[in-house]
């Protein structure tokens, strides 16, 4: 039987609506002694779209590559196999990806040898499959998001065996512990604390394509984090689709996202940022937390999709419009001077104009310091894509245009409230707009430039903010 045989099943949304109860298998990655060399005096280039979760993936997937040889290749151009780590999420996400197989399709002309893959969500997504497997003949590689761990086997059949690999995993998915990474960045990593969702919010694929939710032993995690310590690391940003619902599928054991940042308060890492969080889960112990400060950063993003009641419960979105403010108000009196920000849908079946202007005012009231703004995208197998909708795309257009307009208001004036302060930067790099000029981030997650020497990338800094723009703040390093 090959692989193709043995690990194919074509991904299928019933089958993940399914949750089965019961502790997720942990399996330990494979080190792969004996196809060590497959990829010796090979390149890789892998190109990666959609989430954090994705950006976390592509580390493991490198880490992968370079353990079996592999090298990272100068530009596509040069590359032996050229993979895509794909997102589902909206419509335009998709097209993006076919798009950019049906270019990269030339470079087999040139180099016959080479091999195209696509990974990620795409391949879970049932209807995608369909559309990949029949039109899409010279894609050589198909793996999903369950199975990166098998990256040595799937790649052993592609380069040694030439067959055409494609292995999805429709399942809920398990917990693979120490995986190889190539990480992205020198002072700031992802760290995974749990995988997938349960909530099954109706617009959403996500609970379809990552499987239930999973959480990670608080050991694996910390150990995780111990070691960044040690290797320099100043920033961890936690990562899970739902992070205040951590611990939750735990059977044999009590602990909370709220108890995780307690305990990694205590770590000698400077700054711990988690994303993204569920306002029906952000419960007062987590909130607790936070105040404590220290390495804790004021900066929460907290999407809320909609500001009406009736989108919400469409949305299955668990809270109101009320709930919401509230836990708002809680986060800004037990964190003085808290960032939030947010992700908003317009144009979701049914929004009239009143539902629109109701989440304006939400957004007025919640004084939001930055927001993700989307047109709501129909996914083929989630609930919302049935629902009748009579929204014109100009008008969805228009109201997406009106919620830009007043988001950006609200990424200036959270800047302005620090302009004469100072603030503590984690220097990334140069600009990008001005090689003269650093650029980093405050604990509020504010970018900011300021004019310093190269040899400060990578330290935290101190800088007085003398100018707020939309974008970023301007500083003078003390
Ligand atoms: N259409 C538009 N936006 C979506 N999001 C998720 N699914 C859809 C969809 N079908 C947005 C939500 C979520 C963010 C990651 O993407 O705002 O918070
Ligand atoms: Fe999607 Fe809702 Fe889960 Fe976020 S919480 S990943 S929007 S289903």
């Amino acid at each position: 039987m090959t692989l193709y045989e043995e690990y194919y099943k074509t991904p299928s949304f019933k089958r993940a609506r399914k949750r089965k109860q019961g502790q997720t298998p942990i399996i330990d990655f494979d080190r792969h002694t004996t196809l060590k060399n497959i990829g010796k005096g090979r390149t890789y280039h892998l190109a990666t779209y959609g989430c954090q979760g994705n950006e976390a993936d592509s580390e493991a997937i490198k880490g992968i590559f370079e353990s079996l040889g592999f090298k990272e290749a100068a530009g596509e151009e040069t590359a032996d196999v050229i993979l895509l780590n794909t997102c589902v999420i909206r419509a335009n996400a998709e097209n993006r990806v076919f798009g950019e197989l049906g270019r990269l399709k030339q470079y087999k002309r040139h180099n016959p040898d080479l091999l195209l893959g696509i990974c990620g969500c795409m391949p879970q997504d049932e209807s995608v499959m369909d559309r990949l497997l029949k039109d899409y003949p010279y894609v050589d590689i198909v793996f999903g998001t369950h199975n990166i761990h098998r990256l040595p086997e799937i790649l052993e059949n592609a380069v040694l065996n030439k067959e055409r690999v494609v292995e999805v995993l429709s399942d809920e998915g398990s917990i693979v512990e120490a995986m190889p990474k190539k990480r992205a960045h020198p002072t700031k990593a992802w760290v995974n604390i749990m995988f997938g969702c349960d909530e099954f919010c109706t617009y959403c694929v996500v609970p379809y394509t990552r499987g239930k939710e999973r959480s990670r032993s608080p050991e694996a995690i910390l150990e995780e984090v111990d070691a960044l310590v040690e290797e320099g690391y100043k920033e961890i940003t936690l990562l899970g689709q739902n992070v205040n619902a951590y611990g939750r599928d735990f059977s044999a054991r009590d602990y909370t996202f709220a108890d995780l940042l307690n305990a990694l308060n205590e770590k000698p890492i400077a700054r711990v940022r988690f994303t993204t969080s569920h306002p029906n889960d952000f419960d007062d112990a987590a909130i607790a937390a936070l105040a404590k400060g220290g390495n804790m950063m004021p900066h929460i993003h907290l999407p809320v999709q909609s500001g009406s009641n009736k989108i919400l419960k469409k949305m299955n979105r668990k809270y109101t419009r009320e709930s919401f403010l509230t836990l708002i108000g809680k986060l800004k009196e037990a964190i003085p001077g808290v960032s939030i920000t947010t992700d908003l849908i317009v144009g979701f079946p049914g929004e009239e104009q009143e539902d629109f202007e109701e989440t304006l005012s939400l957004v007025k009231e919640s004084e939001f310091e930055g927001a993700f703004t989307f047109i709501y995208s129909p996914r083929k197998g989630t609930p919302s894509a049935k629902y009748p909708d009579h929204t014109p795309m100009d008008a969805k257009k228009e109201r997406l245009q009106t919620l830009m307009e007043l988001v950006n208001e609200g990424y200036k004036k959270g800047h302005e409230r620090f302009v004469g302060e100072v603030v503590s930067v984690l220097v990334d790099g140069k600009s990008k707009q001005d090689s003269n000029m650093l650029a980093g981030y405050s604990p509020h997650n504010k970018l900011v430039h300021f004019e310093g020497d190269a040899s400060l990338v990578g330290r935290i800094v101190d800088v007085r903010i003398v100018e707020a723009k939309t974008w970023f703040m301007k500083g003078e390093r003390l």
